[in-house]
């Protein structure tokens, strides 16, 4: 016996113990080689009539053969049984871990809506809604537009066959609600518009609004500027300051726009807010008197004021997404990142 017979015995063993198929096939591997009369055992009785210079190598050999078979032995058991537990269970191993897919995020749009919501709920007011597909009556003549006037043109509204439409702006609501609601009302209504727009950076057909509404008794515009300012500053932080600018809509006299100072550069002018300091945030104004007589309201006992703005257009400005269409596409690399 030598040492390098003893290596390519090893070998043998091992390649045995792989492939041993059962329990019992690798019982009897274990007993050919390393059993009491096995043929390590004989090796190791055979050693004093081996060379006298190689008896130490062939006994590190030895040693090795044994550690080394018994550890493939014991791994190969191992396996084996494993095997027959996830067969008994019909391949599967109750006792595994699930995989962890992820958690999900709300939506940017959503997540706007959300804090809308939470911060106009501070100061008093409900959440509101109205149906998607509305008629015309409340999208439009019943806020002071009616059929020629030239407002309803910039809407490009989307008609269905029976002469209804897809509300183009969430101002229906108010409309809705104070046909049901007597005042003092303080609501705000989100949710989704439709215009026959062509799609762009900026454009899209399908986009979402927030709506305001407050009537009481001598309700001002000081009360818009002030609720707006707070509003604002609870959104993008302290320092903003937000302004009106003169503006028409048919519904609401006198009419604004409501600007807010550019988060980014506070005011002084850049990219963001094309450098004249100011992002438009909305259109608001005071309650057209005919808006309440259409809803049965008394025109001189109430006043109220109303706004409208864009949810798309506050989550771009917000988290500095640059194209609109990155909001309707849904990819996950996206939206993983709010
Ligand atoms: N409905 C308007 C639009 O879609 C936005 C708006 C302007 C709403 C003034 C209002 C308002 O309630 O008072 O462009």
């Amino acid at each position: 016996m030598k040492a390098s017979d003893l290596i390519a015995l090893k070998q043998t063993a091992l390649g045995e113990a792989a492939a041993a198929a059962d329990a019992a096939a690798l019982e009897a591997v274990r007993i050919k080689y390393l059993g009491r009369n096995g043929k390590l055992p004989e090796i190791m009785k055979g050693i004093g009539q081996a060379d006298p210079g190689e008896r130490k190598e062939i006994g590190q050999r030895a040693n090795e053969f044994k550690t080394e078979v018994q550890a493939l032995i014991d791994a190969r058991r191992e396996e084996l049984q494993a095997g027959a537990s996830s067969e008994a269970a019909g391949s599967f191993d109750l006792t595994l871990p699930g995989r962890w897919r992820g958690l999900g995020t709300h939506h940017p749009i959503s997540q706007i809506i959300e804090r809308a919501s939470a911060i106009f709920r501070t100061i008093g007011f409900t959440v509101a809604d109205g149906p998607d597909i509305e008629d015309e009556f409340h999208n439009f003549d019943a806020l002071n537009t009616p059929a020629e006037h030239p407002s309803r043109d910039s809407h490009d509204t989307f008609y269905l066959a029976d002469g209804r439409l897809l509300r183009t702006h969430t101002s229906p609501v108010q409309i809705r609600y104070m046909q049901a609601h007597r005042p003092p009302v303080r609501i705000i209504a989100p949710g989704r518009c439709y215009r026959r727009d062509t799609t762009d950076a900026t454009h899209s057909a399908n986009f979402h609004q927030v709506e305001g509404l407050y009537v009481d008794r001598q309700v001002s515009l000081a009360d818009l500027k002030g609720d707006l300012g707070y509003f604002m500053r609870e959104l993008m932080g302290q320092d903003v300051r937000i302004r009106m600018r003169p503006h028409f809509f048919p519904f609401t006299e006198p009419s604004v726009e409501v600007d807010f100072s550019c988060h980014v550069c506070g005011g002084k002018g850049c990219r963001v807010c094309k450098h004249s300091g100011w992002i438009e945030i909305a259109g608001a104004g005071m309650v057209n008197p005919k808006v309440f007589s259409a809803v049965g309201y008394a025109p001189d006992e109430v006043t109220g004021y109303a706004f409208g703005m864009g949810v798309e257009r506050i989550a771009m400005i917000l988290y500095g997404v640059p194209d609109i269409r990155m909001l309707y596409e849904n990819d996950v690399r996206f939206l993983e990142q709010f």
